[in-house]
C-alpha cells in the first residue's frame, strides 16, 4: 500500500530517539492502522455493556467499525459493522437491543452472531454464491475475540499470541482492578466522556508513563490545589481534605516521588508506573469498603490488594487503566493528527457507591474535556504536533536513563520512574508490528 519498505521504517527508530515523521506522516499512520492496529489485541468494550442477549455496542478497531453483541447462547461476538449484501453499515447508533440486526437498505436480517436469517425474495439468489447457508452471506466476525475478566479484546489477525499471553505483565493490573471488588467483578458505570485531541494517538499513550511532565505541565491545576489546601485547609489532616484536593495534589509531587514509583515495561509495549507506591497511595480510606473487602478476601489478601497501586497501565496500543480509581481510557485514532480518548468509569460490584462516586469525580476532574488536569496534557500534545512539523531537528528524544534498567523475576524491565524506558519499550513493539521484527 505504500512505498515504505522495512528498511525505511526500521531507520525511523533508534535505541534512544525516534523520527518525528512517526507522529506526522499520514502514510505511516495508514500503515500503523493496517499493521499495528490490525494485528494487536484491541480493546472493544466491556461485557457489562451487553448484559442481555440481543444487546449490542458499536465500537472500532482502528478505522474498522465493529459491533460487540451478546448472542442468545450468552457468548459475546465482535462483528464487522457491514451488511453482507452490499455493505451498508448495519448499526448506526452506539448501542441498543435487537432481536436480530435488520439492514436499513434491502432488509436482510442477521442473527446476533452474524448468521444470515432472512433474505427478502431469496429465490433470486438460488444457485448463486450468496444464498442462505453460505458463510459469505453472514455478517463476518472479526478473526479473534477474547475476554479477560469482562474486558473484551479483538484482533483483526487470524494468528498471534492468545490474549492472556499477550497481556503478560499488564494482566496483573486488570486483576488488581477487578480484585478491588468484593465480588471480584467490575461493570461499566457510565457512558464515556469523549475528548477529541488534535494530536497523534501515540502522544497520549506515551504521556501516561512520562513522569518528567506532571510537576511542570500540571503546576497550574495540581499546584493550585496544593496551594489552596495549604491556605484554606491548613488545620485539616491530609486524609480529611476534600477528595478533589487529594486527587489533584499528587500530580505535582516532586521528581523523587516519581522516581520512587518506578516504571515497569512488559512485552508487546505494555507498561505501568508504581506498584507499591503510586499517585493514589495517600487517598483516604472508605471504611465500609475496606471492611467489605476484608470480609470477602480475608485481612491479608485485602491489604495486599489495596496496597497495589499501579498508576496508568498502558495495554499498548488501545487500552489504559488506573486500577486504584477504577477508571479506563480508550484510544481511538481517527487520523495522523486526530485522536478520540474515551474515559469510562467502572463500578466495583459489591462496593459502596461512594467508591463509584470517587471514580466519577476523578474522571470529571482529571480526564474529561472540561476538567482541570487533562487540558494541561492536551496543550502539550497540541504543541508537540505543531512543533514536530517545524524544522530544526528530525528526532524526538527517548534518551533518559538509557540502558539503566534491570530485569525483574517475571522477565519485565524495571527502571527509575523518570526513565524513558516505557517510550523505548513502546517503539520496540511498534517496530515488531510494523516490520515483523522479533516479538518484543
Ligand atoms: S446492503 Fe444491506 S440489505 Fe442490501
Ligand atoms: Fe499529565
Amino acid at each position: 500500500m505504500s512505498s515504505y519498505d522495512d528498511r525505511y521504517i526500521t531507520a525511523l527508530v533508534e535505541p534512544d530517539r525516534v523520527h518525528r515523521s512517526v507522529y506526522t506522516d499520514p502514510t505511516l499512520f495508514a500503515l500503523e492502522m493496517e499493521r499495528l492496529w490490525g494485528q494487536a489485541w484491541i480493546y472493544v468494550g466491556h461485557d457489562s455493556q451487553v448484559p442481555a442477549p440481543g444487546d449490542y455496542y458499536a465500537s472500532a478497531i482502528g478505522p474498522q467499525s465493529v459491533i460487540m453483541s451478546r448472542h442468545r447462547d450468552g457468548n459475546v461476538h465482535v462483528l464487522f459493522n457491514r451488511c453482507a449484501h452490499k455493505g451498508a453499515q448495519l448499526v448506526g447508533d452506539s448501542r441498543g437491543h435487537v432481536k436480530a440486526f435488520r439492514c436499513c437498505y434491502h432488509g436482510w436480517v442477521f442473527d446476533t452472531d452474524g448468521t444470515v436469517l432472512t433474505i427478502p425474495r431469496d429465490e433470486g439468489y438460488e444457485g448463486t454464491g450468496l444464498c442462505k447457508g453460505n458463510p459469505l452471506a453472514n455478517v463476518q466476525r472479526v478473526p479473534r475475540t477474547e475476554c479477560y475478566r469482562g474486558f473484551v479484546f479483538a484482533s483483526l489477525a487470524a494468528d498471534g499470541p492468545d490474549l492472556r499471553t499477550w497481556l503478560g505483565g499488564a494482566k496483573a493490573s486488570i486483576d488488581n482492578l477487578c480484585d478491588r471488588s468484593p465480588e471480584g467483578e467490575v461493570e461499566i458505570a457510565s457512558g464515556p466522556l469523549r475528548y477529541l485531541h488534535d494530536c497523534n494517538w501515540k502522544m497520549f499513550v506515551e504521556n501516561l508513563n512520562d513522569a518528567m511532565h506532571p510537576m511542570v505541565a500540571h503546576a497550574s491545576s495540581s499546584g493550585t490545589a496544593r496551594q489552596i489546601a495549604r491556605q484554606a485547609f491548613k488545620d485539616v489532616a491530609p486524609e480529611d481534605l476534600p477528595f478533589e484536593v487529594q486527587m489533584l495534589g499528587p500530580f505535582t509531587s516532586d521528581y523523587k516521588f516519581f522516581d520512587q514509583m518506578g516504571v515497569t515495561a512488559c512485552a508487546y509495549g505494555h507498561s505501568y508506573m508504581g506498584g507499591t507506591l503510586g499517585m493514589e497511595s495517600s487517598y483516604s480510606s472508605v471504611g465500609p469498603y475496606e471492611q467489605g473487602l476484608i470480609d470477602a478476601y480475608g485481612e491479608t489478601r485485602a491489604r495486599e490488594i489495596l496496597a497495589t497501586v499501579r498508576h496508568n497501565t498502558v495495554v499498548y496500543p488501545s487500552f489504559t487503566l488506573k486500577c486504584a480509581i477504577q477508571a479506563i481510557r480508550v484510544v481511538r485514532p481517527l487520523a495522523v493528527d486526530r485522536t478520540v480518548i474515551e474515559s469510562w468509569v467502572l463500578r466495583l460490584k459489591g462496593a459502596p457507591e461512594e467508591i463509584t462516586r470517587r471514580s466519577i469525580t476523578y474522571c470529571n476532574l482529571i480526564n474529561s474535556s472540561a476538567n482541570l488536569v487533562g487540558p494541561d496534557d492536551y496543550e502539550a500534545y497540541h504543541r508537540l504536533q505543531l512543533g514536530l512539523q517545524t524544522d530544526g531537528n528530525d528526532w524526538v528524544s527517548m534518551h533518559r536513563y538509557l540502558g539503566r534498567e534491570s530485569t525483574t523475576d517475571d522477565g519485565d524491565l524495571r527502571a527509575i520512574g523518570t526513565s524513558d524506558l516505557s517510550f523505548r519499550n513502546q517503539y520496540r513493539a511498534w517496530m515488531h508490528y510494523m516490520t515483523g521484527a522479533a516479538a518484543p
